[in-house]
């Protein structure tokens, strides 16, 4: 089959690489891709949020598949609109993808099917917001209800910061999606990220992964979009893993399809490993990034069946997905200033070589090829580097090793301690 894949990140270079092993797929464009996805695809130049251009593009194309990587094209209703042309795409439609495009929907959602989340209020108007500050303990957890590209969330320690946090989202901080703000109750416990697929009616649980949201070594500096990840996660139970299931994704995927709204494609649950047990912090209605590299290289199954068969509704017919036992790390590579402004247009050397290490397969993010044919650097995550090894020290240092030796590229920064908690 002709499959398009949308989106132009490490993810979607990820999925790329694993859709092209799969026997059904004969021919796989991209849009609009990027440096390394052109090594291995045909890329259109469409955006992902240009919805009549994606559109025009699997018609010319006489595309036979579709499937959507980043959240922006689904929150806009690219799924609708290619099962109203009777398209076939693995994908949430815009209904269901208000698991993630909006936090309010989300938690509501959880009260009506009794799905373990932090209490919490809603507000659209400052001076309440500030008020039930007072009812709440430091740290305050404050967000914004819409899409923020994984940035309107704030934790401030004290009430002062939380009060001048609340007139910045209500300034317009985060656009429309801070003028809805929620405010939470702070949950302790560690984090992790678990994915599943639904076809919405079956789920068909995946596997966990932990990233790195802060921009610096030590869980410091900035939130970004995650500066690395790593699979399997040391010290993740069976019963952790049947606790998310019972208590979050089976509710969410039955109460989805009995509210109308049945959700087809992928739920990446967001949560708090709590003394209670599993409790959602959010959903997002895709793979994640950097996650997804990581999850791609572990798995052993072919993932265009799988998708295939979610977007039949035909997924109690699919065995489970098989994985390696073997680490994965990624280490994001970014420009220098990232997640704040800048450079474009830097170049890259090294990937060639690195990606004939034992272990290693380099991803593409952010990146172009010049009319001269050098990589250069056009976004603000720019690189992953993936490793595999027999134990999580191999993988990491192999991983560290091709940035070390191989990679040269003086604008990019990466953490130097992804994958510290597994190496504890
Ligand atoms: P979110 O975008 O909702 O995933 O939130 C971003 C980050 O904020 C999460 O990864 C958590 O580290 C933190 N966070 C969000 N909500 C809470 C909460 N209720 N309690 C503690 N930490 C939270
Ligand atoms: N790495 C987090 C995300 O993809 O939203």
């Amino acid at each position: 089959m002709k499959v398009l894949l949308i989106g132009s990140g490490g993810r979607e270079h990820a999925l790329a690489w694993k859709i092209k092993q799969s026997p059904l797929c004969d021919q796989l464009i991209c849009a609009p891709g990027n440096a390394g996805m052109e090594e291995i695809a045909d890329c259109a130049p469409v955006k992902a949020d240009n919805i009549s251009g994606l559109l025009g593009l699997v018609t010319d194309e006489a595309i036979d598949f579709v499937v959507v990587g980043p959240e922006q094209p689904l929150a806009l209703g690219i799924v609708d609109a290619l099962h109203a042309k009777g398209i076939a795409v693995f994908g949430p439609t815009e209904l269901a993808a208000q698991l993630e495009s909006s936090k309010v929907f989300t938690k509501d959602f959880c009260i009506r099917h009794d799905i373990p989340t932090a209490k919490y209020e809603v507000f659209t108007d400052i001076d309440e917001a500030k008020a039930f500050l007072s009812e709440m303990h430091p740290p305050f957890v404050l967000k914004a209800d819409g899409l923020a590209a994984g940035k309107g969330v704030v934790i401030p320690e004290t009430r002062t910061e939380a009060e001048k946090e609340l007139e910045e989202f209500f300034s317009g901080k985060f656009g429309d999606a801070g003028k809805c703000v929620l405010i939470e109750e702070f949950m302790r416990g560690h984090e992790i990220s678990f994915f599943a697929i639904s076809d919405g009616q079956t789920l068909l649980p995946l596997i966990e992964a932990q990233d790195h949201k802060r921009a610096f070594d030590g869980d410091k500096g900035p939130n970004t979009g995650g500066m690395g990840a790593y699979s399997p996660v040391p010290g993740f139970s069976e019963a952790d893993r049947d606790a998310i299931i019972d208590k979050i994704l089976d509710p969410t995927v039955h109460g989805m399809a009995r509210e109308g709204m049945p959700f087809c494609g992928v739920l990446f649950a967001g949560l708090m490993m709590t003394d209670e047990g599993p409790k959602l912090i959010e959903y997002n209605a895709r793979l994640g990034d950097p996650e997804c590299q990581v999850l791609m290289r572990r798995l052993d199954s072919d993932l265009l069946a799988i998708l295939v068969a979610a977007a039949k509704g035909e997924l109690d017919k699919v065995d489970p997905p098989q994985w390696h036992d073997d680490p994965v790390v990624n280490v994001v590579l970014a420009a220098n200033g990232y997640p704040g402004s800048y450079e474009k247009g830097t170049v890259i050397k090294g990937v060639d070589a690195a990606n004939l290490e034992t272990g290693v397969q380099v991803f593409h993010a952010g990146t172009s090829r010049s009319n001269q044919g050098e990589l250069l650097a056009m976004g603000g995550r720019v690189l992953n580097i993936t490793a595999q090894g027999k134990s999580v020290e191999q993988a990491v240092s192999r991983a560290y090793k091709v940035i070390n030796e191989q990679i040269d590229w003086p604008n990019g920064f990466c953490r130097t301690d992804i994958a510290y908690q597994a190496l504890k």
